[in-house]
């Protein structure tokens, strides 16, 4: 196996915890205090979106000047930052601290990729941050998904081949920036679409090696 695959890079929000809640909760509150119609089913079109570009899906073509849009994302991130105030260990995703562990016990590299400024912090307050060896994030690169830049840069930091490395997405925007940057992809959850390699509904009853067999067989 370990010829072939060499690293997993996970997304954080909405693969490695639930935090994908928050940041539709906080928008929601933004379109509720502005009278913007806004859903659950669109903000699936935002997830893995850069705070920037999700105030351009939610404005659907209205225009605001800087000052609001800047004043919008401030009160959006503090409603986000808010919610996190009780997040722990116990609120990764079911079967994920058991999978990170046996990918590294495999000797695949691990690392994140995930487009929010704020992925440290989540990370640190999950107590999964010192078993990455990388971690991408908002301020990592400038060109956001679904363009393949932090893909790239993560796997550049491992020093792996984007062609050895399988990334862990459940936005429709993740897996396109996955697959464009040549890696192999595994959608996660139900608004994932049908862009991956692989589709599985949580990390819970696979193992790092079944995903890898899969995953090669699919490419056999
Ligand atoms: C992604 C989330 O991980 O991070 C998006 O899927 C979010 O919903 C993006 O917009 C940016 O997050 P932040 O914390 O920098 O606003
Ligand atoms: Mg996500």
């Amino acid at each position: 196996m370990a010829q072939d695959i060499q690293a997993f890079l996970f997304d954080l929000d909405g693969v490695l915890t639930d935090t994908a809640e928050f940041h539709y909760l906080g928008w929601q509150r933004i379109a509720d205090e502005q009278g913007i119609p806004f859903s659950r089913e669109e903000n699936d079109a935002m997830r893995g979106l850069s705070r920037r570009d999700s105030l351009t899906v939610l404005l659907k073509g209205r225009v605001i000047d800087e000052a609001t849009a800047n004043d919008w994302m401030a009160r959006k991130n503090d409603y986000y930052i808010a919610s996190l105030e009780h997040i722990s260990p116990k609120d990764l995703l079911p079967g994920v601290h058991d999978f990170l562990l046996a990918a590294k016990s495999a000797g695949l590299k691990v690392a994140v990729g995930s487009a929010s400024k704020n992925a440290r912090v989540v990370l640190d307050k999950l107590d999964i941050l010192s078993l990455f060896d990388a971690v991408g994030d908002g301020y990592s690169i400038v060109n956001n998904k679904p363009a393949p830049d932090l893909f790239l840069w993560t796997a550049g930091r491992l020093n792996v081949n984007p062609g050895r490395a399988v990334v862990f997405e459940d936005a429709q925007a993740g897996v396109a920036a996955a697959n464009q940057g040549g890696f192999y992809t595994v959608g996660l959850g139900d608004a994932v679409g049908d862009e991956a390699n692989l589709r599985l509904p949580s990390l819970a009853s696979v193992t790092p090696h079944q995903v890898i067999d899969l995953l090669l067989a699919g490419h056999a």
